[in-house]
């Protein structure tokens, strides 16, 4: 493991910065040096770091503000705090701040190994469930096996000119399939063009997609050159392919294959270079045996086909998401540390309609309203609570009750008197429990 992680430490005492840097460098590792926050910067912009360790006190810059930037900017580095001022609230300060964790000067040599060697187990995990595409830092979670194959697919197709068709219901990310392809071509520095066929009125399309010369139709008062042009050398991406109308689909499709278009209004040809993406959440082989979709375009644009599954098909995939997704919408100044076990059961079991946006934006909200550092089952919507599927085998008696209870009084907008007579009790009874089971309202 070792040969590959670049090690940079950051602390401004010389004698333990060599003891430690030639006991790594024994280990097998590539170990830079800085003295100060300033100079570790600067030392990251210079190479590939893989692990930075950090003492808490500097001359300068803090520990902690250094972790900070680091974290913002680096995202995939792992941070570890060295101080010898080992206090509980410094350890939470820094994790909170994004450090992976903590060590307490003075140390034995060993221990830095354990927790490099954690590090490692930790990335070799992430390197399978995340995939990191070039460009703008998109992530795209996933550890499911059909998930897998999907990184695997688009890794192995993304620097081809293949025409790609993603299919897949809504919020199962399949624009963000599309950037993914884009990101990770050789065409990633040119236009990536947007086109979504479902909002766009008919007889507009064919100006906004092929443009326009000036005088071509009432309005036309300017030349226009048309989003397909305007994507020459990158991607064009249509997405909710399925609902164009039989004659722009025809336009669509002498594009793709004379990879020429005409202005409106326009006599000259003009070739352009573009790579398409398609998507749809409809079933468009369907849409084609019905007539609602020509079948030579169908075949032209799924060259590479794509099924994204919805969230419920791949629900080992629920706890990374929300993993990321909590890192990404926590707010610097109130950071959330996780999830209660509770509360991750009830989002697995729920069976996510609006698949990985819902989830996103349920986890989005939950880091608003959550006072505490982590996302409990008292604070999700009540939805949550009546649209899971039946999995509720694995629950103890008393954990059947705690839920039930929970939803009756949700539903009811905690009122006791309503839930005590629902439930068939009375309302010392129903007090008792919701204090035994220590629920709360929002
Ligand atoms: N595997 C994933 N990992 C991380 N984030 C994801 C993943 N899949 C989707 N998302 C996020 O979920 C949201 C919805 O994804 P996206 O817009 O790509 O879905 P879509 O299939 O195009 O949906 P729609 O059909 O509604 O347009 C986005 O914010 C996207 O970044
Ligand atoms: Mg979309």
């Amino acid at each position: 493991m070792n040969s590959d992680y670049i090690i940079l430490l950051v602390d401004d005492d010389p004698v333990f910065r060599d003891g430690c840097g030639r006991f790594l460098q024994d280990s097998g590792f590539q170990v830079q040096f800085a003295d100060n926050g300033q100079d570790g910067l600067k030392k990251l912009e210079e190479s590939a770091v893989t692990i930075v360790f950090v003492d808490y006190k500097m001359p300068g810059m803090s520990g902690l503000e250094f972790i900070r930037i680091v974290h913002e900017k680096y995202p995939n580095i792992d941070i570890l705090m060295v101080t010898g001022y080992a206090t509980i609230e410094n350890a939470v300060e820094a994790v909170k701040l994004g450090a992976y964790d903590y060590i307490a000067k003075p140390f034995y040599p060993d221990k830095l190994l354990a927790i490099i060697r954690k590090i490692h187990e930790k990335r070799n995990i992430l390197s399978h469930t995340r995939l990191n595409m070039n460009a703008n830092k998109l992530s795209f979670i996933g550890a499911s096996p059909a998930m897998r194959k999907i990184f695997d697919i688009v890794l192995k197709i993304a620097p081809t000119d293949s025409t790609v068709l993603i299919m897949g219901e809504s919020g199962t990310g399949k624009e963000l399939v599309a950037q993914g392809i884009q990101a990770n071509s050789t065409r990633s520095e040119k236009p990536f063009m947007i086109m979504d066929c479902g909002s766009l009125v008919e007889n507009l399309f064919e100006s906004e997609l092929f443009g326009h010369v000036k005088g071509a139709f009432t309005g036309a008062v300017a030349h226009k050159p048309g989003a397909f042009e305007m994507a020459n050398g990158g991607t064009f991406f249509f997405d909710e392919i399925g609902n164009i109308s039989p004659n722009v689909q025809a336009k669509i499709l002498r594009a793709i294959q004379e990879k020429e278009i005409r202005r409106i209004g326009s006599t000259e040809t003009i070739h352009v270079d573009v790579r398409v993406i398609a998507a749809t959440n409809k079933d468009l082989r369907r849409e084609v045996e019905e007539g609602r979709f020509r079948e030579d375009l169908f075949y032209r644009l799924s060259v590479i086909p794509i099924y994204l599954p919805p969230l419920r098909d791949r629900k080992e995939d629920i706890p990374s998401l929300i993993e990321f997704f909590i890192s990404k919408h926590s707010h610097p100044r109130k950071r959330m540390n996780g999830i209660q076990s509770e509360a991750l059961d009830l989002l697995t079991q729920y069976d996510w309609p609006g698949n990985i946006r819902e989830l996103e934006n349920l986890i989005e909200r939950a880091c608003v309203i959550e006072e505490s550092d982590i996302i409990t089952s008292e604070n999700l919507p009540s939805h949550i609570y009546s649209r899971r599927s039946s999995n509720v085998e694995s629950l103890s008696l008393a954990q059947m009750e705690k839920r039930h209870i929970k939803l009756i009084l949700v539903r009811n907008n905690w009122n006791i008197s309503a839930t005590a007579k629902i439930l068939g009790i009375d309302r010392k009874t129903l007090y008792d429990k919701i204090r035994k089971y220590k629920l709360k309202g929002r």
